[in-house]
């Protein structure tokens, strides 16, 4: 039988990304065109400017991702198209745009949840998939959520966060002390040389006993602020040295923040007994993350799958990867389909094509 081809398009946030994947697991193309740059000055996404610059990138990336996989259009079996949750004027530009191609070209397109791609990304990237149920971390800019996979496709929401995502933390903090855009890679590496415990930041915790798998960062965020206040410290001139608290207070909030997020991974996994976890997102690049996860997976006997980089991060074949289980699925867009910035997991309604 010949390879089922799709091509997938992401515009949910600040990354314009086009993939083609076959049989849902082969990458032939993983095209990302980041805007991360163009939105530094500001210290976090301008969603006008993202949306236009969606509007600039879709056809150039689109033709990039066909181009790599050596395919033209005609030559896919479906479009596929992230429809939320995310800023709304970057998914319309998606959605759009996947729309009319979709129309032009006579395929059908395929309708997909953001955090459905960044939880098939660890099975994407696997050579032996996880084993299920699988507990899974989606730790982004944009989302921090617990899930348990029982199934392929099926997603339980455990908990997530009430305030900020663990990568907006990461962002908020790193404007603050003058460290830019984005902040998480450049904690991470001052981190690495600093004293975790110097500044003694607690996890936040959470009162509800029926909600403990939830997360809370906007704490944090206000105990970095008034340490800054306390001890007077300035922020970081571009290009210059941080001093050694900054170094310090860097290594203290990630610590506070890891811990949260493996300590909810680690209570989920108790008590739910799954055989894998699953760690996925921009922010499962942190060093300390990896770290502590791996460690903790090792004291439970579980294998922990971690997509690499170019998988965790926002990129359109984990939509692919998505999509082709949507596709299995028989679900469908209609050409009214309309992005949804709030989108819940399992939600898409799917009118026959
Ligand atoms: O998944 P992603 O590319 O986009 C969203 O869907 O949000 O994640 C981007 C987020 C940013 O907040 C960025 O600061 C964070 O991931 N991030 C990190 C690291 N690398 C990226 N956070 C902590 N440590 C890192 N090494
Ligand atoms: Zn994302």
């Amino acid at each position: 039988m010949p390879a089922f081809r799709l091509l997938a398009l992401e515009t949910s946030c600040d990354e314009t990304a086009a993939a083609v994947l076959a049989d849902g697991r082969r990458v032939l193309s993983n095209v990302v065109s980041s805007q991360a740059a163009l939105h530094a000055p500001w210290g976090g996404v301008v969603p006008e400017l993202a949306a236009r610059h969606h509007l600039e990138n879709l056809a150039p990336v689109t033709e990039a991702a066909l181009g790599e996989a050596g395919l033209a259009l005609a030559e896919v079996d479906a479009i596929a198209v992230t429809a939320g949750p995310g800023l709304i004027g970057s998914l319309l530009a998606g959605v759009q745009f996947a729309k009319g191609l979709a129309f032009a070209a006579r395929k059908p397109l395929v309708p997909v949840h953001h955090i459905a791609g960044h939880l098939e990304a660890p099975f994407l990237a696997a050579e032996d998939e996880p084993a299920l149920p699988a507990i899974a971390l989606c730790v982004s800019g944009g989302h921090t959520s617990l899930f348990e996979i029982p199934a392929r496709g099926v997603y339980r929401l455990l908990g997530r966060t009430r305030d900020d995502a663990a990568g907006e933390a990461f962002d908020k903090v790193a404007k603050l002390l003058g460290l830019g855009y984005p902040g998480g890679p450049v904690i991470d590496r001052l981190a690495a040389g600093g004293d975790d415990r110097a500044v003694d930041f607690t996890p936040a915790r959470i009162k509800d006993p029926r909600r403990q798998s939830d997360f809370s960062f906007s704490g944090l965020k206000t105990a970095v602020l008034y340490h800054v206040r306390r001890e007077g410290l300035e922020p970081v001139a571009p290009g210059a040295e941080p001093p050694r608290a900054i170094v310090d207070l860097c290594a203290s909030f990630q610590r506070a923040v890891v811990e949260s997020l493996v300590g909810r991974m680690v209570a989920a996994a108790e008590a739910r007994r799954p055989r894998s976890l699953l760690l996925t997102g921009g922010v499962a690049a942190n060093a300390r993350l990896r770290r502590d996860a791996a460690a903790a997976a090792q004291r439970l006997g579980l294998p922990l799958f971690v997509p690499p980089l170019s998988l965790t991060t926002d990129n359109a074949a984990m939509i692919a990867a998505a999509a082709t289980l949507a596709w299995q699925r028989g679900e469908r867009a209609s050409w009214d389909l309309e992005p949804h910035p709030q989108l819940a997991l399992g939600t898409l309604d799917s009118p026959a094509a």
